[in-house]
């Protein structure tokens, strides 16, 4: 079984693939494995069927090398939290990668996932109990802790937490981590009043300075409602990433490889005469950070900068632009792209005439006024292009009514998601450091909790590579 992305797909094999399914009315996924299964008999549609399957081959090649888990065995300790549900997509994931995946439950894990779908996703035998007839007869738990390449314990409870920092043996999973002599990585997953409180942290210390690798917890909203801040479970990516990182180090999984991405940031600088212009505060950092990050998780980067005071990012190829219509220009030349993030506050307008020498002032008549004209709007021209990025994200800076204007946004320039961020001046948003967003989706919004904007760029990249993984289709 391999998988393909219909997104990954040549634009002729895709359109073909959208007009045929349309005749049919089936989806393109649909469409796609109907013509897999019938690749064969069905001679009218060879070609879609054969660039379809080239497709599939390239793509399961790509994954092998972006995260090749051949042969890994992970024996992955479930404990008893809302974020268990996770564990079952993390199954999938390591397995479609190669690892084998022997599932060890705690007793309140069942609580959350039952064991049923843990063992037919993982396909092996779920353990929990530590006296189990059949297999304590020969040391079972010794077994289990030592035939596997690494722990993972996901999610970690506080409880778990502390029964590990303290050495207790009390069942199944606490005497297989304590019987162990291979690494452990621990996604703890608790409320941000559990994991801030002393004991908690006390028990962090302890496991870090025992070698124990930690990913996550993430900020965010809860499963409680109206509950956030820092506790929620690394999502299954961040947990592969850190199992590839410990198990085939020097090996940093690209989730992003063959994607393109074109991302804007800073001001534009639009000339009154050649020493005047009219610009804005941004700095730049927001959109650079986003394009790092990209760059990182493997997108092919193409940055259009306006006018800023950083480095050009190390994973992206910078295009320098001053003005709105220079920036659509390189935006436009770029594409096409399967990622659009337009961070850049392009500056509204411009002025009519542009002098050729330095305005003066002329006495007596006070100050002369500016005529201005509208700039082109870039993310609205890509929401509505030929070409459009599959994934097209714009920003909202806004100082008042943020949700009402990021949707009306979101709508009018055919966006996908909205990272909508209050920039009025006592957030110290613009050029600052920090970020507070809320992320609007077509069918929804989530507000993340202050960060660093490298965290705000590391984050969207996350959600980023979960929807392309959301996309991927099962052929
Ligand atoms: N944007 C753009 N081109 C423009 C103006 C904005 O590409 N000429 C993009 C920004 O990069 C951002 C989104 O549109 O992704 C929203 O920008 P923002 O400045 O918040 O909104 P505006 O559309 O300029 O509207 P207003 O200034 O009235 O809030």
């Amino acid at each position: 079984m391999a998988s393909i992305t219909i997104r990954n797909l040549d634009k002729e094999t895709k359109q073909a693939l959208r007009k045929l399914a349309a005749e049919n009315g089936h989806s393109m996924e649909e469409e796609a494995r109907i013509l897999l299964g019938n690749a064969k008999k069905t001679a009218k549609h060879k070609l879609i069927s054969l660039a379809l399957q080239k497709a599939s081959i390239k793509q399961a090649e790509s994954e092998e090398i972006e995260l090749n888990l051949h042969d890994k065995r992970i024996l992955l300790v479930i404990g008893g939290g809302i974020a268990a549900y996770k564990c079952l997509d993390l199954i999938r994931r390591l397995r479609e990668r190669g690892a084998s995946v022997r599932p060890v439950m705690t007793k309140a894990a069942h609580e959350f996932v039952t064991p049923l779908s843990v063992s037919a996703i993982a396909n092996d035998k779920v353990f929990s109990e530590l006296f189990d007839r059949d297999d304590e007869h020969d040391i079972g738990h010794i077994r289990l802790s030592r035939g596997a390449d690494l722990i993972v314990v996901a999610p970690a409870t506080a409880d778990l937490m502390a029964k590990m920092a303290q050495g207790h043996a009390n069942d199944l999973a606490s005497t297989v981590l304590m019987a162990t002599n291979k690494p452990v990585l621990i996604a703890p997953a608790m409320n941000p009043q559990m994991w801030s409180h002393p004991a908690t942290q006390r028990n962090l210390t302890t496991l870090q300075s025992d070698g124990i690798n930690f990913i996550g917890p993430n900020a965010g909203e809860m499963a409680e409602s109206g509950e956030a801040g820092v506790g929620r479970m690394a999502e299954p990516m961040e947990i592969l990433s850190a199992i590839s990182n410990i198990l085939v180090p020097g090996n940093p999984p690209k989730p992003l490889a063959g994607k393109r991405a074109i991302v804007t940031s800073g001001p534009t600088h639009e000339p009154i005469d050649p020493v005047r212009y009219i610009a804005n505060r941004s700095s730049g950092k927001q959109g650079h950070a986003i394009a790092e990050a990209l760059g990182r998780a493997g997108a092919e980067v193409i940055l259009v900068s306006g006018p800023v005071n950083i480095a050009n990012p190390e994973h992206a190829e910078t295009i320098k632009v001053q003005t709105a219509r220079e920036m659509k220009q390189a935006v436009e030349t770029a594409l096409p792209a399967d990622i659009g993030v337009m961070v850049a506050a392009v500056a509204d307008w411009r002025s009519v005439n542009q002098a050729d020498e330095k305005m003066k002032k002329e006495n007596d008549k006070g100050p002369s006024s500016l005529k201005l004209t509208e700039n082109p709007d870039i993310l609205k021209t890509l929401g509505y292009h030929e070409n459009r990025p599959t994934l097209l994200i714009g920003f909202a800076a806004e100082t008042e009514h943020l949700e009402r204007y990021a949707k009306a946004k979101l709508k009018s320039k055919n966006a996908d998601w909205i990272i909508a961020n209050d920039v009025s001046p006592e957030g110290g948003v613009m050029g600052g450091d920090k970020n507070t967003v809320k992320r609007l989706t077509r069918t929804g919004i989530e507000s993340w909790p202050r960060m660093n904007k490298q965290d705000v760029a590391q984050k969207l990249v996350d959600e980023i590579v979960n929807h392309f993984e959301v996309e991927t289709i099962e052929v």
